[in-house]
C-alpha cells in the first residue's frame, strides 16, 4: 500500500514536471488560459483573490500546489509573507525564477500536500487551488487534516473543489469508460469530483466553520480543442502535447463574451441570493476556519 502511494506520487510528480516543462501556465490554468476575461495581470488577479480574502501585508500565506507561483507572487507584491509547496521541482524552479525577477522573497518547498513540512499553528491563510482535485480522495482528506494542523486558530483556508453534478463529470465518465475499454492507462493526475454534501461532510470533520461558494458557473464549454489542451491530450493519449492552433470557439466571440457574463451573473446570484443553485456550478471555493481541536 505504502509502495503504491509512493509510486503514484512519483508518477504524479513526473507528469507535472513534464507539463511544467512544456508550458507551466497552460498546465496550471487549463483552457481558462484562453479565456480573454481570465485575470491575467497582477492587479486583476489580486482583485479576484480579494473576493475571497484580504491579501494583508505581514500575514503569512501558504499556497499548497503553488505551481509556477501565480498566487505567491501576487500576494508577495502586496507584502504578505509567502510560502509555497509543490510536488513538481520544475514548477518550483519556474516560481523561483519569476519571484527573483520581481525581487520577491518567497519560501518554496518540494513536497506532498498530504505531508506538510511546517509547524502547527503557522499560517493566517492557506490557499489551495486546483490541487485537491488531483489527489485520490483519501489523500485529499489527509491534506485537510494537515491544513487543520498548520492553520492558526484564527486563520482561514480557501480550497478549490470540482463539482460532481456537472456536465463535465459525465464527459469525464464517458472518456474513462472508453479508456478502460481500450485498455489505456488512467492518467496519474485524473480529476476527482465531489458532491456539495460530500464536501460539507469531509471538511466539517476538521473545521468548525465551513462556507461553500460557487467559483465558476460554466455550464457548457465555450471553447473547444482537439489537441490543444495538455489535459485532453493526457486523457486521450496519456502524452501531453500542445498544439495551440487547434483551439476553436464554439460560438462567435461576442456571444462568448455574453455567455461568460451570464455565467458570472449566475455565480453572484448563487452566492448572494440563491444558495441551492450552487449545487450545479462547476467549481467551488470552500472557506474553512476554526480548526477543530482533535485530542
Ligand atoms: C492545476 S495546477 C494548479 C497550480 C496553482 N495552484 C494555480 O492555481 O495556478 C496543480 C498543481 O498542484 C501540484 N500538485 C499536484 N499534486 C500535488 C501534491 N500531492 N502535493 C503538492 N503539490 C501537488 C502540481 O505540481 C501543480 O503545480
Amino acid at each position: 500500500m505504502i509502495d503504491n502511494n509512493r509510486k503514484l506520487l512519483k508518477n504524479q510528480a513526473q507528469m507535472w514536471d513534464k507539463l511544467a516543462e512544456i508550458d507551466a501556465e497552460l498546465a496550471t490554468d487549463g483552457l481558462q488560459h484562453y479565456n480573454p476575461h481570465y485575470s491575467r495581470n497582477n492587479n486583476e488577479y489580486i482583485q479576484t483573490l480579494s473576493g475571497y480574502f484580504n491579501p494583508t501585508a505581514g500575514k503569512k500565506l501558504l499556497d499548497i500546489g503553488c505551481g509556477w507561483g501565480k498566487t505567491l507572487i501576487s500576494c508577495g507584491k502586496e507584502g504578505m509573507e509567502c510560502w509555497g509547496l509543490d510536488i513538481s521541482q520544475v514548477m518550483l524552479s519556474k516560481a523561483k525564477e519569476k519571484a527573483e525577477k520581481d525581487k520577491l522573497k518567497i519560501h518554496l518547498s518540494l513536497g506532498n500536500a498530504a505531508e506538510l513540512p511546517y509547524k502547527e499553528n503557522s499560517f493566517n491563510i492557506v490557499w489551495g487551488y486546483a490541487v485537491l482535485m488531483h489527489l485520490p480522495k483519501s489523500k485529499a482528506k489527509e491534506t485537510l487534516e494537515e491544513i487543520r494542523r498548520v492553520l492558526k486558530s484564527d486563520g482561514s483556508a480557501y480550497l478549490h473543489f470540482k463539482n460532481r453534478i456537472h456536465l463535465m463529470s459525465l464527459v469525464a465518465w464517458v472518456i474513462s469508460f472508453f479508456r478502460k475499454l481500450l485498455n489505456k492507462p488512467i492518467s496519474p493526475i485524473e480529476i476527482r469530483r465531489y458532491h456539495l454534501s460530500e464536501i460539507k461532510k469531509i471538511v466539517g470533520k476538521y473545521f468548525e466553520q465551513v462556507e461553500i461558494l460557487a467559483d465558476d458557473f460554466m455550464i457548457f464549454p465555450l471553447r473547444l480543442t482537439f489537441r490543444v489542451s495538455i489535459y485532453s491530450d493526457l486523457f486521450l493519449t496519456g502524452v501531453p502535447k500542445i498544439k495551440p492552433d487547434s483551439l476553436f470557439n464554439l460560438l462567435p466571440t461576442h456571444l462568448i463574451t455574453l455567455v461568460d457574463k451570464f455565467y458570472d451573473f449566475l455565480k453572484r446570484f448563487a452566492n448572494l441570493h440563491f444558495p441551492s443553485l450552487k449545487w450545479f456550478c462547476r467549481d467551488f471555493i470552500v472557506i474553512v476556519s476554526r480548526p477543530r481541536v482533535i485530542k
